[in-house]
């Protein structure tokens, strides 16, 4: 059996009459930038995150860049964020000239650690970025109670996370979250995509300019803004897959539940499924100190996995200087070596988990 990490092609071969009629659509009216699909797609998606407001744009990054944005961060300021994320996340701090200080991560979730927020404070401070990696919910009570005594504001990078629940309520809690529709995400598009939402209307008006080269009425330009709109195409295509998003989302949370009971006793380290929480499993991540052997051993037995994320936003070239650890990042540097990403998509099927846990018994087991 051979198992890819992720397979786009089962999900749009079964979306692809619905698909194509909406793509042929856009080529009638040829209402091809933002327009009704992108709207009736912003309307869908605000109400199944539960907020006021949301703004489609071309990518996750955009969100986040336009998120900081509308929340006035700009050079001067410090944002604290993590280093066990997608370059992104720290990315669109610095494209607003503000600083990232990044956090360790809290080893038993991988995500922001709370504790960790006092030794990043400063007088600089001004917001925090907290990540739902893996689509697993950050520890936003104590985040949110720390952004309130100290007056900062709370943006979330939900980009891996649709779907994601606190204590019931959707992800972003806080209020103002972004979220990536790159097509393997849990919500993707057919090319990129990402949407800000919010509850905040002046939040959402500004970023809403700031996507349309900062224009508040046409070649009115309030702000210095961003070609950052939604092209009609990903809208409708978005519009048709949201309906379906739901039951991805159960189809995963299965797959991880099956995960966890054929991985049970090995030595290794599992994901929690945390209670309390609704964790979507855009990825399903073990940790193993032996990871690079395991993951040789799982090709070598047809299974494609990936690593989420093997070297840390501090320690990239990119960004060595740029960024600011607020202390010792010993948790998030271990996690990089450590994680492994098994292959998760809604479509796989029982047999197919079977063969990997079966199949990562057999790696571990060969080698004590
Ligand atoms: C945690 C995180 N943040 C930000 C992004 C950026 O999203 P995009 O690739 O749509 O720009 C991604 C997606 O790859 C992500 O996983």
């Amino acid at each position: 059996m051979k198992i890819p990490f992720v397979d786009l092609k089962a999900q749009t071969a079964a979306l692809r009459p619905e698909l194509e009629r909406e793509l042929a659509a856009v080529l009638g009216d040829c209402e091809f930038i933002l327009g009704s699909r992108v709207r009736a797609f912003e309307a869908g998606f605000a109400a199944y995150c539960g907020r006021r407001f949301a703004v489609a744009v071309n990518s996750g990054t955009a969100a986040l860049h336009l998120a900081l944005l509308a929340h006035a961060i700009g050079p001067g300021d410090e944002v604290i964020s993590v280093s066990h994320t997608f370059a992104a996340t720290a990315a669109a701090i610095l494209y607003t000239g503000a600083t990232p200080v990044l956090v360790d991560v809290d080893p038993a979730t991988l995500n922001l650690d709370p504790e960790r927020l006092e030794q990043a404070l400063t007088g600089r401070t001004r917001a925090i970025l907290p990540v739902h990696l893996y689509g697993r919910p950050a520890a936003m009570a104590p985040i949110m109670d720390f952004a309130r005594r100290h007056g900062l504001a709370v943006i979330e990078d939900a980009c891996q996370a649709h779907g994601a629940e606190l204590g019931g309520v959707r992800v972003p809690v806080s209020g103002t979250g972004c979220f990536s529709f790159y097509p393997s995400k849990n919500l993707g598009a057919c090319g990129e995509g990402g949407c800000l939402v919010t509850d905040s209307e002046e939040v959402a008006a500004r970023a809403a300019a700031l996507r349309d080269h900062g224009q508040t009425e046409k070649y009115r330009h309030q702000y210095l803004g961003f070609n950052y709109r939604m092209p009609a195409f990903q809208g409708a295509v978005l519009k048709v897959k949201l309906p379906h998003l739901e039951a991805w989302t159960l189809a995963r949370r299965e797959h991880a539940r099956r995960y966890l009971e054929g991985l049970a006793g090995l030595d290794l380290l599992r994901p929690e499924d945390p209670a309390g929480a609704r964790h979507v499993f855009h990825l399903f991540v073990v940790r193993h100190p032996e990871r690079d052997r395991l993951q040789a051993d799982l090709s070598g037995q047809g299974i494609a996995t990936g690593l989420h994320y093997p070297i840390p936003v501090h320690l990239q070239p990119a960004f060595a200087g740029r960024v600011r650890p607020a202390g010792p990042l010993a948790v998030t540097e271990a996690a990089a070596r450590q994680v492994l990403s098994l292959p998760m998509y809604p479509e796989l099927t029982v047999e197919q988990v079977d063969f990997v846990c079966a199949a990562m018994r057999a790696a571990l087991s060969g080698h004590g």
